[in-house]
């Protein structure tokens, strides 16, 4: 007899609800990656036959991708994701001044608080902008933390864990008026509303493919034109502004899944449709007992990720419910879903602290430890349809009688 190759029947493919996490590629960015591995092989800075087909493909993306953002293709740097982009314009910026106060949020990814560590080791200091309950910067308490000795301020546009979108257009009005350089973590935005950098009050931004259906390992630094800026990893690449060989192959699959997502975006009036599929889900969510939205309302198109919805569960007595264990319990009903931000290895949220497992995040925004805890994140993408999600609210209603269950009393 044959030796068994897997089990009998595969499971069936579970409701991916974790597009802030990563996305599956789309198929026509498989297609171009495709073509690009067999065409575009070659090392772009070769001077023969393969290498000039590479260092075409690798422009034609570069035109492409900055042609979709409104920028200038000298303006784009390659490099390996959102966390390589956001160090990049943190330290490389910071290492062209000297040294001074940088300003973030209290909702930052790990990479911006890596780089401010970082940065303190070098003799800048940070400070945290507040956040209100929804994740939405405290705008009232910005003017004095923009004063000397600040140089540098950071920002993340939309918010991994609970799907805030800061208002970067006073943000950026502001630092102009003071000569601060302003960075814009967009890994979340990116591909879900019109970018359009010529018109952006920002001098730098990151973004990564792999969450708008392209591939892991390449991401962007958008560079205003004439920026001092150090290179985090040297060599000649990439104007000096990002050593090492470009991965073509990658690249055209980023530029083929921006291209997508503004063929959409245009198709639907600069709106992403996903939205759709996000407020049906609400729709159906919102009222039951013992859900809490995370975060700024749905229907606040301005302030809210357009493919984002968190909540906090409750169980009997309202006590919040672990979101680790409300992800495991709907991953057994084959409901792919979030406690926070995706990064640790430990799928504990990345912005989860040593020693609570509370979200940071949350903790910035007036949540109690526990509250802090208890984060769930259903992010959706253009693989599912609202009719897909018919079975979500069973599964979760499910899941959280099955979490509460287990808690000690
Ligand atoms: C807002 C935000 N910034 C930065 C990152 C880091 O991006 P990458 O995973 O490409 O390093 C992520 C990823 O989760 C993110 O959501």
């Amino acid at each position: 007899m044959a030796p068994a190759l897997g089990p009998d029947l595969p499971a069936p493919p579970p409701l991916y609800l974790d597009a802030c996490a990563t996305t599956p590629l789309a198929p026509e960015v498989w297609e171009a990656m495709e073509r690009a591995w067999r065409e575009s092989w070659g090392n772009p800075s070769s001077l023969h036959g393969q290498g000039l087909a590479a260092a075409e493909a690798l422009e034609r993306g570069r035109w492409g991708v900055a042609e979709d953002l409104g920028a200038a293709p000298e303006e784009v740097v390659w490099c390996s994701g959102g966390t390589e982009a956001i160090q990049t314009a943190l330290l490389g910026s910071a290492a062209t001044l000297p040294p001074g106060r940088l300003v973030i949020s209290a909702v930052e990814h790990p990479a911006t608080e890596a780089a401010a560590a970082v940065l303190v080791q070098r003799g800048w200091t940070v400070a945290r902008l507040p956040v209100d309950r929804q994740g939405l910067l405290r705008l009232d308490a910005l003017e004095p933390l923009l004063a000397p000795p600040t140089r540098l301020v950071s920002v993340i546009w939309g918010q991994s864990e609970v799907g805030s979108l800061q208002p970067l257009a006073t943000l950026g009005d502001l630092c102009r008026e003071r000569g601060l350089r302003l960075h814009v973590d967009a890994v979340q935005v990116l591909g879900h509303q019109p970018i359009d950098w010529s018109a952006l009050p920002v001098d730098l931004l990151s973004g990564a493919a792999h969450k708008l259906q392209g591939p892991r390992g390449i991401g962007l630094l958008l560079v205003r034109r004439g920026l001092a800026l150090e290179p985090l990893i040297g060599g000649a690449q990439e104007a000096g502004r990002r050593g090492g060989t470009e991965p073509v192959p990658l690249i055209a699959g980023f530029s083929a899944a921006l291209r997508l997502c503004q063929q959409r975006l245009r198709a639907h009036g600069g709106r992403d449709p996903v939205a759709r599929v996000r407020d049906a889900l609400w729709r159906d969510l919102r009222g039951r007992p013992g859900l809490e939205l995370l975060g700024p309302d749905p229907e606040d198109h301005q302030r809210r990720l357009p493919h984002h919805l968190s909540l906090l569960a409750r169980g009997r007595g309202g006590r919040p419910l672990p979101g680790r264990a409300l992800v495991r319990a709907l991953a057994r009903r084959g409901v792919a879903c979030g406690s926070g931000s995706a990064c640790s290895a430990l799928g504990s949220g990345a912005g989860a602290t040593a020693t609570t497992g509370a979200s940071r995040v949350l903790l910035a925004m007036g949540f109690s430890p526990e509250e802090a805890s208890a984060g769930l994140r259903l992010s959706v993408g253009p693989w599912l349809r609202e009719e897909d999600l018919a079975g979500v609210p069973a599964a979760l209603a499910e899941a959280i009688a099955e979490v509460d269950a287990a808690l000690p009393r």
